[in-house]
């Protein structure tokens, strides 16, 4: 297959390109490769075996908890309850408000909730649905761009980003032609407090806190950081699209939970995500804001089209109502007693699990994290993480890799929390360790990419992933 690096590059390219083709086209060899449309429809039934097929090929890794996030529910009447709830919802958009005033109740209605969750006083937090936490993180810089310009005559805003914030904030100031200001985060992987405050310029916008951040699941500090944000009088987002359905039950149940939310009267906005730990399907997410005034820089309105008077609260024009359907299903079905049972399950599994790592010789958790965990090799040199991710792999395990630090990390649902999973993993974390540190120069799979990434330029990696884009797309 046509697959080619730059000069220079320190791996086969051929073998990355063979492999790579693998992992992506599985089903090349057991079922036909479509490039153009059938000339006549296939039957109805013949076209649900084929998709119930590559459904049932694929559930029993996530249904057993081999992933790290990805599935956050998958409980069997959980799941039907919300596919149920989306065929009846599967022709609205809430574009059309007079067709579906049901999509507007349901979206309005998980606002509200996830506003009263996180103490957003009612009247006063108001937002949208968006279609996932990268949405919502968009609109949010988007929306303090237009806002600074607008308030603060601020024509070239910039955004103070810890350097462990979601890729998505990074994305936003490519899109949206906003001055990224990264910041470094401690020891403890938690945003430099000094280094934001002398980020600070006449031209910030807004910080950017994380309750958590992907990486290693640690929370910012969301107090200090809204502090100097009410102080300067710019915004203040926290991106609790991870831990925003968890942290209100995790304080509930009387973990240690620093403030993170509409409490503090610096937080300006929030995004929290539906579709991860609020266990609705895929394509939903909260965006909240204090005060209708700022929510206005996120909306498009145009007054004078052909088209007629056109408003859209999001990036999208149609959009899906039944996943807003599902999405609110899926919360009044949890309830706050579900929710608190829910995160009382995955801390209790993230508890063992964090015991396990912590007794697997030369590994070492990065932080202290509540269930997001991320872990390394206490040596470098003695072996290489990703080659035990590389292990974890052929043993099932679908875990992200992490840089800078070199580490892995799981974030735990609710599917590790069945039975025997943790024990599972930490049995399998055990061995793939062993595996590795008696073979410390065999390098497989993604872990020389891994280590590739770290040592090449900036562009040649782009350039690789780009390459990979492409290869996604690709019948
Ligand atoms: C902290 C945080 N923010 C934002 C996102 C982006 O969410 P999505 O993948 O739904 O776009 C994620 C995804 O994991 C996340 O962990």
């Amino acid at each position: 297959m046509a697959f080619s690096f730059q000069e220079g590059c320190p791996i086969d390219a051929f073998d990355l390109g063979a492999m790579l083709d693998k992992q992506l086209r599985p089903y090349r060899t057991i079922m036909p490769t479509l490039t153009q449309l059938p000339a006549a429809g296939r039957p109805r039934a013949e076209i649900l075996a084929d998709v119930t097929r590559l459904h049932d090929l694929e559930a029993e890794r996530w249904k057993a908890g081999y992933s790290s996030g990805a599935v956050y529910h998958g409980a069997d009447g959980h799941i039907e309850t919300l596919n149920q709830v989306y065929a009846l919802h599967s022709q609205s958009n809430p574009l059309h408000t007079d067709l579906w005033p049901s999509a507007l109740k349901f979206e309005a209605e998980i606002i509200a909730m996830t506003a009263h969750m996180l103490h957003g006083a009612p009247g006063e937090v108001v937002g949208t649905v968006s279609s996932g936490g990268t949405e919502s993180l968009l609109l949010a810089m988007k929306t303090y761009r237009d806002w600074a310009r607008a308030t603060r005559a601020i024509a070239a805003p910039e955004m103070i980003v810890p350097v462990t914030a979601h890729a998505a904030f990074w994305k936003a100031a490519q899109y949206f032609d906003i001055k990224l200001v990264p910041v470094p985060v401690d020891e403890h992987f938690r945003a430099d407090v000094a280094a934001v405050r002398a980020a600070i310029t006449p031209n910030t916008a807004v910080i950017v806190g994380s309750a958590p951040a992907f990486p290693h699941g640690i929370i910012d500090p969301i107090p200090e950081l809204a502090a100097l944000a009410q102080e300067h009088g710019i915004g203040c987002h926290v991106d609790a699209c991870l831990g925003g359905f968890v942290l209100p039950w995790a304080e509930r149940l009387g973990y240690p939970v620093p403030a993170f939310d509409f409490r503090l009267p610096g937080v300006t906005s929030m995004s929290a995500d539906t579709h991860k730990y609020g266990y609705a399907a895929k394509g939903a997410s909260v965006i909240l804001y204090r005060g209708a005034e700022l929510m206005h820089h996120q909306y498009f309105t145009i007054s004078d089209w052909p088209g007629g008077l056109y408003m859209s609260p999001t990036f999208a024009g149609s959009r899906p109502g039944a996943l807003s359907a599902a999405c609110w299903a899926a919360m009044v079905s949890m309830g706050e007693e579900g929710y608190l049972e829910a995160t009382r399950r995955i801390l209790t599994a993230a508890a063992a699990l964090k015991d396990g790592i912590r007794r697997i010789d030369g590994l070492r958790i990065l932080g202290d994290p509540l269930w997001v965990v991320a872990f390394a090799s206490v040596d470098d040199e003695a072996f290489n993480i990703y080659q035990v991710m590389e292990q974890m792999g052929r043993r099932g395990w679908s875990l992200n890799g992490l840089q800078r630090p070199a580490a892995v990390h799981i974030a735990l649902t609710l599917r590790h929390t069945q039975p025997g999973v943790v024990e599972r993993f930490v049995a399998d974390l055990g061995a793939a360790v062993a595996e590795v540190r008696a073979n410390p120069g065999a390098l497989s799979g993604m872990a020389p990419v891994y280590g590739m990434a770290a040592q090449l330029p900036g562009e040649m990696v782009d350039e690789m992933l780009r390459t990979y884009l492409d290869l996604m797309f690709k019948a």
